[in-house]
């Protein structure tokens, strides 16, 4: 039987730690849905048609290591509006969910649109301004610069009519502005632990 742990989310609002924890903790495999729209997001800046490169994603794709870039992120953001690219991920993204031996995805629409009968459903969510010095922390440049991308992705995300952010409604948010990762891991390991 399968188990499903959808973990939504902001940008830089540590998803990501959050996820690898804890699909190490309980054996999951673990997929970073962002990932996918950035490799997508990267096609259509080399020129590529936004729905075939969504299409025609392999998994060598998520490799590349420029995905991790602040551009690669609005490039991103911009095909994650697009409802052709968001339906064309659809089905991986869903049998990933099947894994058999349970399964975390990370991103904005797992637990309201891929993953509704997700067993456990996750929002993290942390202030503009601590989320975008984590980044900095990260990628370095300007802050003021980095707090302003992570707004504007924050906007689209949020506004889009399509798969917007937002918690499902039977999530339980996690505020990590005050928490340290360990105590959010923490928390997060708790709930898991309780459903299964
Ligand atoms: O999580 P990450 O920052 O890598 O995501 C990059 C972008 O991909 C997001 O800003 C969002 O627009 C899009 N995305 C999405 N749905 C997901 C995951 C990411 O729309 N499930």
């Amino acid at each position: 039987m399968s188990f499903t742990v959808a973990i939504d989310g902001p940008a830089a609002a540590g998803k990501g730690t959050l996820s690898k924890a804890v699909s190490k903790h309980f054996g999951f495999a673990h997929l970073d849905t962002g990932l996918l729209y950035r490799a997508v997001g990267a096609k259509v800046a080399e020129g590529q048609d936004p729905f075939r490169a969504a299409e025609e994603l392999v998994p060598e794709d998520l490799l590349r290591p420029d995905l991790r870039t602040l551009g690669a992120g609005q490039a991103a953001s911009r095909v994650a509006a697009l409802p052709s690219v968001r339906v064309a991920l659809v089905d991986f993204q869903r049998r990933f969910a099947l894994a058999a031996e349970g399964a975390v995805l990370d991103g904005r629409d797992i637990g309201t649109v891929i993953c509704p009968q997700a067993e456990v459903k996750l929002f993290v969510t942390a202030s503009a301004e601590v989320r975008a010095h984590r980044r900095w922390l990260e990628v370095g440049g300007d802050e003021a610069q980095v707090l302003a991308e992570v707004r504007e992705r924050d906007e689209r995300d949020m506004n889009r009519a399509d798969a917007p952010l937002r918690p499902a409604p039977d999530a339980h948010l996690l505020d990590t502005s005050e928490l340290s990762i360990d105590e959010v891991v923490a928390q997060a390991i708790d709930l898991i632990a309780a459903k299964r």
